[in-house]
């Protein structure tokens, strides 16, 4: 019988699918003796700030919750953007400077909006409002940091 075998291969298949985390595991495996070139870096890779002070994010976040760490749990550590897991058919896009600030493909599935300036990009962050004035899914977590913190978020996020 087909379907007999069919279903576990379907549902494997979909498992190796959100699986794409691979590098985000690898990074936060070498947390402790990772060195990192800025606090903003620090920030997105771990969610945890070289001063000390408080990062916090509220949100659904079922993903965040599993694997930990900063904006690279979800965004990747190579900023590419990654799929969710378990909600592998949603999709945390790219946060590099072209994606952001540049060219902002509108082909990352999230709507039509302009670039971001780094006015909106805070609100977007904090709030999770994108530029047209759209919430985000809320898969993204709303964060608060101190303001030193965010700049130092944000010089990296331009970088
Ligand atoms: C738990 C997973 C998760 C984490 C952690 C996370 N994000 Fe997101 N983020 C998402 C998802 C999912 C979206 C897409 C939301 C949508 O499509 O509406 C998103 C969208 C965004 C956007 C909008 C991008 C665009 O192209 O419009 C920005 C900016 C962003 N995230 C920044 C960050 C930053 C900075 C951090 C770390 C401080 C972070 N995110 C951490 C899941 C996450």
């Amino acid at each position: 019988m087909v379907n007999q075998w069919l279903v576990p291969v379907l549902l494997g298949t979909a498992f190796v699918a959100g699986c794409d985390m691979g590098p985000g595991m690898i990074m936060r495996g070498e947390g402790g003796s990772a060195s990192y070139t800025s606090n903003g870096e620090r920030i997105y890779l771990t969610g945890a700030s070289e001063s000390g002070s408080t990062i916090t994010s509220t949100g659904r976040g079922i993903h965040q919750r599993m694997m930990g760490g900063g904006c690279a749990a979800c965004h990747g550590s190579d900023r590419q953007g990654r799929r969710l897991m378990p909600q592998f058919w949603k999709i945390a896009p790219p946060l590099t400077r072209d994606s952001l600030f540049e060219t902002h493909d509108d082909g990352d599935g999230h709507g039509g909006h302009q670039r971001y300036a780094d006015e909106s990009l805070r609100q977007a962050v904090f709030w999770g409002i994108d530029p047209a004035g759209m919430p985000l899914d809320d898969n993204m977590p709303r964060w608060s940091m101190s303001e030193s913190d965010w700049q130092d978020l944000l010089e990296y996020l331009r970088s």
